[in-house]
């Protein structure tokens, strides 16, 4: 059965461009495939703390060393990388603010990247352990970047997923939806149509 994890990280919740487009999609993609299990995580309404270096040293620790606190924070971190383990397809909404990803999306990102548990080194390089997953993402901006150097967030989002195995990721963009009015109801429709032809 097939498993589907939307996370959305726009701060304006369900009404942010990048939310929509993952939405549309999500909901085009189930009506398809009525079986699918669904799990919509939302970073800004949930926020997922900031790394810190009590964060971090739990993740590195040996279990047994652990205190109750430091348990908690690897308790929390592998429940995020089992949500995403078990999804067979991730949909990612993509706002660039102030030309990143959200800050949201990077502590979620800092708590998922766990060595020896969703990466490992070996001695031919960096492996990946979150296979065999298929990964949208809904991008939306103000601007136009994509192809483009100031696109930074795209080659950011692409390595930092593939570092964690997972290779298989397409890109949807709504840009230029603060040039004007028309340049942003065309960039939506277009995208709109990516995202129905890409759950079809
Ligand atoms: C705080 C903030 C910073 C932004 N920074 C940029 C930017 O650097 N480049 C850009 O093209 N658009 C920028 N925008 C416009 C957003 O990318 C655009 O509104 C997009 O729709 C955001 O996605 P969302 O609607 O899913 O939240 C910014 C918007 C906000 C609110």
């Amino acid at each position: 059965m097939t498993t589907l994890l939307q996370i959305n990280t726009s701060i304006n919740n369900g009404n942010g461009q990048s939310s929509q487009l993952a939405d549309q999609f999500v909901a085009a993609f189930r009506e398809r495939n009525p079986g699918a299990q669904f799990t919509k995580r939302d970073l800004a309404k949930e926020a997922v703390p900031h790394l810190t270096a009590e964060r971090f040293g739990a993740f590195a620790a040996k279990p047994e060393q652990l205190d109750a606190a430091q348990r908690a924070v690897v308790a929390y971190s592998d429940a995020l990388i089992a949500e995403l383990k078990a999804a067979d397809v991730i949909v990612l909404g993509l706002p660039m603010y102030n030309f990143g990803v959200p800050s949201q999306l990077k502590a979620y990102f800092d708590h998922i990247a766990r060595a020896g548990v969703t990466f490992r080194y070996t001695a031919s390089g960096p492996e990946g352990l979150l296979t065999g997953k298929k990964v949208y993402v809904f991008a939306a901006r103000g601007g136009i970047y994509a192809g483009s150097a100031l696109d930074t967030q795209t080659s950011y989002v692409r390595d930092f997923l593939r570092f964690l195995g997972m290779d298989d990721v397409e890109f949807v963009y709504a840009e230029g939806l603060a040039i004007s009015p028309e340049a942003r109801e065309a960039s939506l429709v277009k995208a709109r149509a990516q995202a129905q032809s890409l759950a079809a």
